[in-house]
């Protein structure tokens, strides 16, 4: 495995590789899921590349940068063990030097959901998106659903603009309790941690509600506000059913559910803002 520091160094070597190139991006800190986008990077392209980058532009407040989980070490020595080829770990100065000023927008895609509590969010995650995506020419870049509105954000800015690269999306790997695995799980004391599976319990939920004939978007949401409501140390900030593609929100007029949704949470534990979804298939 390479490591890169120097984009610079990086660009000359990218031109000279041949065979399919997949891309992981992620913010470091790996746990299995991300481990298991870099799996399906490795299993299902010639060469396998992993960017790990703490992004300050997608950071709204500089505390949550400041205490995002950090651990280059083992990270490599995960990546390692997992047999990918390359690794760009740039630092921040060379990924935005002072006179850069090129930002990509995902218009209405970036407002709902995550985007209106953490206004500039997916401006930042795409514009870092679109420099990994130029930087690496990959086939294939792997997400997860766990980040349900980054994957439609990114999906639609990769169609705009015309990029080559296929995005795929791979399933959300879970704690035996249902707790989707995060980087700020770490950050939870031992009674939020055992308090946040109820993100999952809220989630399916919504799940069974619908599986069981349930039609009513309002009716859905208050199921999964009523799980919430009942763990005194969950403070929910959105309980939302949406559809999978437009993220508009159902039923604003019909009140109905069709096609695929996306029931989708942001719950804050204390200082701790989680996040989790589900995709739902309505007959
Ligand atoms: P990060 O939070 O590090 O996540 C990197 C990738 O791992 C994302 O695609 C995310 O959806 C996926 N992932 C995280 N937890 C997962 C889980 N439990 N199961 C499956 N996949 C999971 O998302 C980002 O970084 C950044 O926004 C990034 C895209 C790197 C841009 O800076």
């Amino acid at each position: 495995m390479k490591v890169f520091t120097s984009l610079e160094e990086w660009k000359r070597l990218r031109p000279g590789l041949t065979g399919s190139l997949g891309l992981v991006p992620t913010m470091g800190f790996l746990h299995e899921g991300h481990l298991s986008l870099t799996r399906r990077a490795v299993a299902e392209n010639d060469l396998s590349v992993v960017w790990i980058f703490v992004n300050p532009k997608q950071f709204g407040d500089g505390a949550d940068l400041e205490a995002y989980p950090r651990d280059m070490e083992r990270d490599l020595a995960l990546l390692e063990a997992g047999r990918v080829d390359y690794v760009l770990a740039p630092p921040a100065g060379e990924v935005y030097p002072p006179d850069f000023q090129t930002l990509v927008t995902v218009e209405a895609l970036s407002k709902p959901l995550e985007g209106a509590g953490r206004p500039g969010h997916f401006q930042g995650v795409a514009t870092v998106v679109a420099k990994m995506i130029s930087l690496t020419q990959p086939a294939r870049a792997y997400f997860g659903q766990k980040d349900g509105q980054q994957c439609v954000v990114v999906r639609r800015m990769v169609a705009d603009l015309s990029m080559l690269t296929e995005i795929v999306v791979c399933p959300t790997v879970r704690d035996a309790d249902g707790l989707a695995l995060s980087s700020r799980n770490v950050r939870l004391t031992p009674e939020q941690r055992r308090a946040a599976p109820v993100l999952h319990r809220a989630l399916s939920a919504a799940q069974e509600s619908i599986a069981a004939g349930e039609r009513n978007a309002d009716t859905v949401r208050l199921k999964m506000r009523a799980v919430l409501d009942a763990e005194p140390l969950a403070h929910t900030e959105y309980a939302s059913l949406a559809d999978a593609e437009s993220l508009e929100e159902c039923g604003t007029e019909t009140g109905a559910v069709t096609g695929t949704v996306m029931a989708s949470l942001a719950v804050r534990f204390g200082e701790v803002r989680l996040i989790d979804n589900v995709l739902i298939e309505v007959d």
